[in-house]
């Protein structure tokens, strides 16, 4: 029932108030998951509860997708057993950074969520980077990585933060000359790349850390065993957050495997908020697109495993969950989310925490008298 009256409220004639151009388009979808919503609520006003479960998942796998239990194929890279090993230890690596402290872990630590502590990332001599780092788990699934989308892939990301002077500070020549240096490394893109002269190559390490970043999947969370078949795996708590998001909208932008990650909006589509959560310098997509109505656009954050890892944001400026779900509501949305819908859509993102792959510490090859040695300078 408060599904129904929800819907009703959902003012259709602020519409013609919207002129922006890059708004109208979502406008449109959220408008379809309303009128979906309401039909649905209709039907299952007095069906048992087995059938409300049952059109709960259809409706949920219209637009999201469990996680799959098998790696991902990427393109033009196969994920081999050879490859993965070896992008493992080059995750962990922090000699391929200019200062010797830093790897990707760092930033992207596997055992809180695969993301740093925040707001923003602190790399290369205390600098700190302007942007919250976003998780690698799942990040495969995303249609194309960063905030903006700037990368296409996670082979051409990752050749972004070993260079960034804000990050690693290193050259693509001080990663090659690193990793020569040592016949532990040498041995290992030969077994990875059997069929190259050369194997390491820039190319390669990426590609090796590309395969590794795909096996960082988290599958089996209470949602995947509800979107498989199992009316159970939500409670009741869960189910209506489940309901709010669908009916409110939420879906129109976080959907797919990633329940996000898969499109481009802005940031503020119905009130722009406060300029801590969103600071005026950073333009988003402007930046890679140089659309004027690119403004303030960002990829909708992927939520798999969301509650492990505030801040949230691309300025990981807010801290609590409950409060980053009202900055949507009021930012995204054109009706206000109450308290206890607010309680109900947190506990059902609790529900996208899956299973995080086991990762055992590696032990890394061993330096040599080539190997560079480390510098803090910038
Ligand atoms: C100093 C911290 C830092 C280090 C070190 C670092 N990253 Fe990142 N990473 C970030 C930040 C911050 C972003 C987001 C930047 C943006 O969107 O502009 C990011 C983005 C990413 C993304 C995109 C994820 C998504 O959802 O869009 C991936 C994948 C990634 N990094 C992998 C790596 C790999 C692999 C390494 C090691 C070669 C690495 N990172 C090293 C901070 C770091
Ligand atoms: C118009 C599209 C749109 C709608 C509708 C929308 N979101 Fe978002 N969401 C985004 C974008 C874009 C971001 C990334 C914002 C940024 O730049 O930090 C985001 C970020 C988030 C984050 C932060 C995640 C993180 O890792 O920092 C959460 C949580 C979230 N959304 C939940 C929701 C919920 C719950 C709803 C429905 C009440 C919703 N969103 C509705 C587009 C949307």
């Amino acid at each position: 029932m408060s599904t129904l009256a929800t819907n009703t409220g959902h003012p259709l004639q602020s519409l013609a108030s919207f002129v922006r151009k890059s708004k109208e388009r979502y406008i449109l979808v959220e408008m379809r998951y309303a009128i979906a919503g309401a039909i649905a609520a209709i039907l299952a006003l007095s069906t048992a509860p087995v059938r409300a479960d049952n059109d709960l998942m259809k409706r949920a796998l219209q637009d999201l997708k469990p996680i799959p239990s098998v790696v991902p194929a990427v393109k033009d890279n196969a994920v081999t057993h050879e490859k993965v090993d070896l992008g493992k230890l080059l995750f962990f690596d922090p000699r391929l950074s200019a200062s010797e402290i830093i790897s990707c872990n760092t930033c992207h630590n596997l055992a809180t969520g695969g993301v740093d502590a925040g707001p923003t990332s602190v790399g290369h001599g205390w600098q700190k980077g302007p942007r919250r780092a976003p998780t690698v788990y799942n990040a495969v699934f995303n249609v194309a990585q960063f905030w903006d989308g700037r990368a296409a892939d996670l082979k051409a990301q990752a050749k972004g933060p070993v260079q960034a002077s804000v990050e690693m500070n290193a050259t693509p020549d001080h990663v090659v000359k690193t990793l020569s240096s040592m016949p532990d490394y040498v041995a290992l893109f030969k077994k990875a790349f059997p069929n190259e002269a050369s194997p390491v190559t820039f190319d390669n390490f990426a590609k090796a850390l590309e395969a590794f970043e795909a096996t960082l999947i988290t599958p089996a969370s209470k949602f995947d065993q509800f979107l498989e078949g199992d009316g159970n795996a939500l409670n009741a708590q869960e189910k209506a957050g489940l309901t709010l998001f669908l009916d409110k909208g939420c879906v129109a932008c976080h959907n797919g495997i990633n329940v996000g990650g898969q499109d481009y909006f802005p940031f503020g589509v119905v009130e722009t908020p406060g300029a801590d959560v969103l600071p005026a310098a950073d333009k988003g997509r402007f930046a890679v697109t140089k659309t004027a109505s690119d403004e303030y656009v960002f990829r909708a954050a992927p939520l798999r495993n969301v509650a492990l890892r505030a801040p949230y944001f691309h300025s990981g400026q807010v801290w609590s969950l409950k409060q980053a779900v009202g900055v949507m509501g009021a930012s995204q949305l054109w009706a206000k989310l109450t308290d206890k819908e607010e309680d109900d859509i947190v506990a059902f993102l609790g529900t996208l925490t899956g299973q995080l792959p086991k990762i055992e510490y590696p032990v890394l090859p061993v330096r040599t008298n080539t190997t560079p040695e480390p510098s803090l300078a910038k």
